[in-house]
């Protein structure tokens, strides 16, 4: 090939990959976008609940983050696309989406109280993440990516 040519077509070679790239990025689905969310609120639950001196720093945004994922999660309930995905019952995936509501839920109304201890807290966050697993075994499918 040319010179001339091989430059001109490793040019566009770069920029159709650059092209490729914004699309995946998306083509993210609302799910993915919830989820992500909900992720970020976990882990910082996670530091947060996980020491007595950051438990008594961070309760506070322990309940803002629990009463956010509780929100979301009440929006990915309506969403039937990854039921619908791994051809399992939309009503059992609905009830694990009101589990992990529901230990959102008793973990922002812990992290509201002053009385709530470390211990607790820690165990109230067990719970909601044990609710992710849950769900994940059964409804989240690794795609190629
Ligand atoms: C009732 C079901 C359900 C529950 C509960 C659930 N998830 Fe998910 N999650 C899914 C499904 C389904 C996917 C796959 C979405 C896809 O790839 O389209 C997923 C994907 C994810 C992803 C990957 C997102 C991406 O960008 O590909 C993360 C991170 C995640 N979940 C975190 C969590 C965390 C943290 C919790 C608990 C606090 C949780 N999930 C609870 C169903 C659930």
């Amino acid at each position: 090939m040319p010179r001339k040519f091989a430059l001109l077509a490793a040019t566009m070679l770069g920029v159709s990959l650059v092209i490729t790239g914004l699309s995946l990025a998306a083509d993210e689905s609302p799910l993915e976008k919830q989820m992500s969310a909900i992720n970020k609120k976990t882990a910082s639950i996670r530091k947060a609940t996980k020491t007595v001196a950051q438990w008594k720093k961070d309760a506070k945004s322990v309940a803002t983050d629990a009463e956010a994922i509780s929100k979301i999660a009440k929006e990915s309930k309506l969403d039937k696309s990854a039921a619908e995905k791994v051809k399992k019952p939309y009503d059992d995936y609905a009830k694990l989406m009101d589990d992990m509501i529901k230990a959102a839920d008793e973990l922002a109304v812990l992290a509201t109280n002053a009385s709530s201890t470390q211990p607790q807290a820690k165990t109230a966050f067990g719970a909601l993440n044990k609710s992710c697993t849950e769900c994940h075994a059964a409804y989240r499918v690794e795609d190629d990516k």
